[in-house]
């Protein structure tokens, strides 16, 4: 049925499409469904404690017997100086005062721990089938902890630099992230992450070379919406691809109400690559707090002290209706996303997927007629 088997084989799935993992948005209801389609279902644990990774891990092995895909962030710790965070208070002082609140209140720093022994250690007692990480992968100790743990380890790759790096880490599969992808590029090779921006290659340039550099199975991620995109794909050879955005307006998905709309109503040219919410560059709807302090701003702070700084604004805004401080993360496919619930949407890819495939090879016998 497939043209490549390297994905489905060695995940033990059925179709060679992942449901990108998504932290505050892939729920275990989102992810169990996309499991239940035969693709792989994905929960974002990045942002949280060990304690609530183990029991959202439990919740979805509670839901389903497939392989479960379960995501962590591998970041360096921020280094922003008190002087770069006092700045970037005052930055955003003027919108504190237009909505009624205190910059100062907001001044502690969001403290985001990388993948550490803890959560190997929940990694240990729920051996999810895969693993992966963003922003690169934790040191060899706790990569080996997690492989001995029977988990195929995956990560993502913005550049055949990382991808082989990577490859030379010993990941299982390597993901190729296109800079049409929505949320945070996975950039973690090279001193300056915002110039690095410039210089990013979307899927179409991307996969292909990450293909030919590694042995591993490779993952296309970023713009793909709908059959055409995953056949696309495949043709370029990989062995499977990661969609995140098409899923944002799933039911099940967590996607708040404010956020939806925007989806509704974004145009394809509609986001930009920012790093004002979070110190660290992704993909999202253009909205006011982008406009008029981004998109990219090097005054922010290092990744994740933004977060903080501007949650209680984004909290403000949204009690009022207004989307213009909330993160809209989101793909330059967006407008291609269809509302429907997640097990049909994977089966309604599948067989778009199929039908492009048909397509071809019937165009294949009448070009040899
Ligand atoms: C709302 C949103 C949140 C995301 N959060 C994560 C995350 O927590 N971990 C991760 O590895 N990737 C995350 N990503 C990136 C995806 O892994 C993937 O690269 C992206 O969804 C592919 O592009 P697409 O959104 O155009 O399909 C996120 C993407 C979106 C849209």
């Amino acid at each position: 049925m497939w043209p490549n088997h390297r994905l489905i084989d060695l995940l033990g799935i059925e179709h060679p499409i992942v449901q990108s993992p998504m932290a505050g948005f892939s729920t275990v209801e989102l992810a169990a469904a996309v499991c239940d389609a035969g693709a792989l279902g994905s929960i974002g644990c990045g942002p949280v404690s060990p304690e609530i990774a183990a029991r959202t891990i439990r919740q979805l092995r509670g839901l389903t017997s497939k392989p479960i895909n379960v995501n962590f962030f591998s970041h360096a710790s921020a280094d922003a100086t008190s002087g770069q965070q006092q700045a970037w208070r005052d930055r955003l002082s003027p919108y504190y005062r237009e909505l009624g609140g205190d910059p100062q209140a907001s001044s502690s720093p969001t403290v985001l721990p990388a993948f550490g022994d803890d959560m190997c250690g929940v990694v240990e007692q729920f051996r999810p089938e895969v693993v992966s990480f963003h922003f690169g992968l934790p040191g060899p100790r706790l990569l080996t902890r997690v492989k001995s743990a029977g988990c195929r380890v995956m990560s993502s790759a913005t550049t055949v630099e990382e991808a082989l790096w990577l490859e030379a880490r010993g990941v299982d599969v390597i993901i190729a992230q296109g800079y049409e992808a929505g949320g945070h590029r996975a950039t973690f090779l090279g001193p300056d992450l915002n110039r690095a921006m410039a210089s990013q290659s979307g899927t179409m340039a991307l996969v292909p070379q990450v293909v030919d550099a590694v042995r591993v199975p490779v993952i296309a991620a970023g713009g793909i919406a709908d059959g055409r995109g995953i056949a696309a794909a495949l043709m370029l050879g990989a062995a499977g691809t990661q969609l995140g955005t098409a899923y944002l307006l799933c039911p099940e998905a967590a996607t708040p109400p404010l956020h939806r709309d925007a989806l509704r109503r974004g145009a394809a040219n509609a986001t930009v690559l920012t790093n004002v919410f979070t110190g660290r560059p992704a993909r999202a709807l253009v909205n006011r707090f982008i406009r008029e302090v981004g998109p990219m701003a090097n005054a922010a702070p290092a990744f994740p002290i933004p977060l903080g700084v501007s949650a209680p604004l984004r909290i403000l805004a949204e009690q009022r209706g207004s989307a213009d401080f909330t993160p809209l993360w989101s793909g330059q496919a967006s407008p291609i996303g269809r509302e429907m619930p997640a097990k049909a949407l994977t089966t309604r890819l599948v067989t778009e997927t199929m039908q492009q495939f048909r397509r071809l090879s019937a165009t294949t016998e009448e070009l040899a007629v």
